[in-house]
């Protein structure tokens, strides 16, 4: 059912693009649906140039036929449309799941506007039942992840973080980094946590989303809604 509804909300996020966009395309279950409808509408005659936001985006986009961009080529877009791991009711959202959110948010941060497809599973009240990821540069992890932990402590959070993969095999990203995960279980402040979180040397990106996202299109039960914040 799950499936069914990032489908349905990825087509539905299908309207605000139009012939002539520059849009940011993301990364994961609900993208790829949306990544789907978009390469129709592409076969169908919609003109469109896209900036993906992992080289798993890419090669499919690539396979459908999108024509694709760096940022280099198009620094500015006019939206991009992603997925997220949780949307709180101010449209904060945590990404990451996929391994994928530095590219995300530098996509994002360069769109006018950032447009959240998803399932209804995903609207929460507090962000953090959804584990945090930290992405790390991989030099210097143990002194990075006692500082995350200092900061985790300092705001009153659990300090339990995992590295993605294991230690024997872990979980690289695009950009050649790791990632930690934390299982904070809430946020109370996701904005001081997030700029907590940057100041520190070896992180390079985290998942909270903050000032990002203008809509979402959330599909459930009872069909696809709009939500703003
Ligand atoms: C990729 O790194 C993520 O940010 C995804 O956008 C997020 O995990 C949502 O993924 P699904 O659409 O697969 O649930």
């Amino acid at each position: 059912m799950s499936d069914d509804w990032k489908r349905l909300a990825a087509e539905a996020a299908l309207d605000e693009v139009r012939s002539g966009m520059k849009i940011g395309i993301g990364t994961g279950s609900t993208a790829e649906h949306f990544v789907r409808a978009l390469g129709r509408a592409v076969a169908g005659g919609l003109d469109v140039v896209g900036v993906p936001t992992s080289e798993r985006t890419a090669a499919l986009a690539r396979e459908l036929g999108i024509r694709l961009a760096t940022l280099d080529e198009i620094p500015a877009l006019d939206l991009t449309i992603d997925g997220a791991d949780e949307i709180d009711p101010a449209l904060r959202l945590i990404k990451g799941g996929g391994g994928a959110h530095l590219r995300e948010k530098i996509v994002a941060a360069a769109s006018a506007t950032l447009i959240v497809i998803a399932d209804h599973t995903k609207l929460v009240p507090v962000l953090g039942k959804f584990p945090l990821p930290i992405e790390v540069v991989p030099f210097g992890l143990g002194a990075t992840r006692a500082a995350i932990e200092h900061v985790l402590a300092r705001h009153g959070l659990p300090v339990s973080l995992s590295l993605r993969g294991g230690a024997d095999h872990p979980f690289v990203t695009d950009g050649g980094h790791m990632i930690l995960d934390a299982a904070l279980g809430a946020i109370p402040d996701p904005a001081a946590l997030a700029a907590d979180l940057v100041a520190i040397p070896g992180v390079v990106e985290h998942g909270l989303f903050i000032g990002l996202a203008g809509k979402a299109y959330v599909a459930g039960p009872d069909g696809v809604r709009v939500v703003t914040a």
